[in-house]
């Protein structure tokens, strides 16, 4: 069992959204991987991180209500055209594949945990939803984009734009192809062991 684990962590790969089916994962597979998800790391037990799933006529609903006037917003704050062109790229964005999870880093402030900490920890739950839907054999990947560092959003998914973060938003789908492999580092370069 331990080394199908080793070969599985050394092996996975995400594919990119754009190329996945839209794929659903189930009820009890989406409830699995949340539960992976949480089963992070968390100094003190502090748990500053939330998930918001978007699925199936919610993912319309928000993009619709939420993501394109935000996008909207912000062309016009920069004096940008919003080309319809760009109105249906933002309308498809939270669209590829088939669920969308959302992880909020909701640092517990002041607190003695520094916000770094809690972070790092929003960062393993984006970490671990992502390879535990992988393991389920989907495509998946860690995406963050625009939507990712804007108020209006943070806001709509919880977050309070003043310290609360979106760690990322992991896409989950079916695989049309084998992803090829990337460049992975060079050890090497990477790694020492100090002495
Ligand atoms: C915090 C974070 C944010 C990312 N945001 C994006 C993004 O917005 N768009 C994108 O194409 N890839 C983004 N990536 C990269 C991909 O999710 C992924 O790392 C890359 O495709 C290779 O993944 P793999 O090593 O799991 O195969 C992000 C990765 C991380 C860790």
């Amino acid at each position: 069992m331990s080394s199908e684990v080793i070969n599985f962590l050394q092996s996975r790969r995400s594919v990119v959204a754009k190329k996945m089916l839209p794929v659903e994962p189930s009820d009890d597979q989406v409830a699995n991987i949340i539960r992976c998800g949480l089963r992070v790391p968390d100094h003190s037990n502090v748990q500053p991180w939330r998930i918001i799933v978007l699925k199936g006529d919610t993912r319309q609903k928000f993009s619709e209500q939420v993501v394109l006037p935000a996008a909207e917003a912000n062309a016009a704050k920069s004096n940008e055209e919003m080309t319809d062109t760009l109105r249906e790229l933002e309308l498809a964005r939270l669209l590829r594949g088939g669920i969308v999870i959302a992880v909020l880093s909701k640092p517990l402030v002041p607190h003695k945990i520094p916000i770094w900490e809690q972070q790092l920890s929003a960062g393993a739950v984006c970490s671990h939803l992502l390879i535990a839907a992988q393991s389920l054999d989907f495509a998946a990947q860690w995406i963050t984009e625009w939507l990712a560092y804007d108020p209006t959003i943070i806001k709509a998914l919880g977050g309070n734009p003043e310290h609360d973060l979106v760690a990322g938003f992991i896409h989950i789908g079916g695989k049309a192809e084998a992803p090829n492999e990337r460049k992975r580092p060079d050890e090497s370069e990477i790694v020492s062991y100090w002495q």
